[in-house]
């Protein structure tokens, strides 16, 4: 596997979408690639196989634009607790890597406190999944559509729990599982609601707000916490 310069990463226009506020974006669409690290970057994953290298230097890569965009060239991320990515203390930001795509944000921590962002493939959700990932009531409103639209719509409540997940850790550092939060859908908009409040206090609401859209193999969400 040969190194790859970053000319091939391109703006985001898709993952400003999903926030309300000004956010800065760059992706690629496509495997995986080996791109340079900075030395501290490379120190994070040691001993990683060559397609975590990959995807790992392909995240870095996304993420050190969308900084340099918002006035940090160069800034080395670092893996801190749990795997998040540390990020300038003025900035949040999220990475996400699916099979054929890669992109991070950044925005300012004066206009949101947490921001996440995922992407997922679509079609390779497998139906036993929905029991791992959905609470007793997101299986019946599954269980309610069909085919394609019910791979779809559980792919996407998938997707959404886990940038709700990046999202929170920047303010809370804490663990929530897939079912102690609930998806509920209105348009291109979802809603994640906690089921048991008060259990991660620095979440002073009980529902937020975020956003999804579907774009040819892949479906993208977004959320983010207002400061
Ligand atoms: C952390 C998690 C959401 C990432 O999911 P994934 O399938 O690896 O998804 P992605 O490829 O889209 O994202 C990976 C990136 O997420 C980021 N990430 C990992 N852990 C994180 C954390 N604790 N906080 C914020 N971002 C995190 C990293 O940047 C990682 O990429 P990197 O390791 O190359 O830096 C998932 O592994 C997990 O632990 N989920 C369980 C908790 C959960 O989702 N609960 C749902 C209810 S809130």
């Amino acid at each position: 596997m040969t190194l790859i310069p970053e000319e091939i990463f391109k703006p985001s226009v898709r993952l400003p979408k999903l926030f309300s506020r000004s956010v800065a974006a760059h992706e690629l669409q496509g495997p995986a690639r080996l791109v340079n690290l900075h030395p501290s970057e490379a120190a994070c994953i040691p001993a990683a196989a060559e397609k975590r290298r990959a995807e790992f230097s392909t995240g870095r890569a996304c993420a050190r634009l969308a900084l340099a965009d918002v006035g940090f060239a160069d800034f080395p991320i670092l893996m801190g607790e749990r795997r998040s990515p540390v990020w300038p203390d003025a900035l949040v930001g999220s990475i996400t890597h699916a099979d054929g795509y890669c992109g991070a944000v950044v925005a300012r921590r004066d206009c949101y406190r947490g921001i996440g962002v995922d992407a997922e493939r679509l079609n390779r959700l497998k139906p036993e999944a929905e029991r791992l990932i959905c609470t007793e009531e997101e299986r019946v409103w599954l269980s309610k559509l069909e085919g394609d639209e019910r791979i779809l719509y559980a792919t996407t409540l998938f997707s959404a729990k886990e940038a709700f997940y990046k999202c929170q850790f920047a303010l809370t550092r804490g663990w929530l599982g897939f079912r102690e939060v609930q998806v509920e859908f209105d348009g291109a908009q979802f809603e994640i609601r906690l089921i048991v409040p008060g259990k991660l206090p620095e979440l002073d609401s009980e529902v937020y707000v975020g956003r999804f859209l579907v774009e040819e193999n892949h479906v993208f969400t977004g959320i983010a916490i207002e400061a």
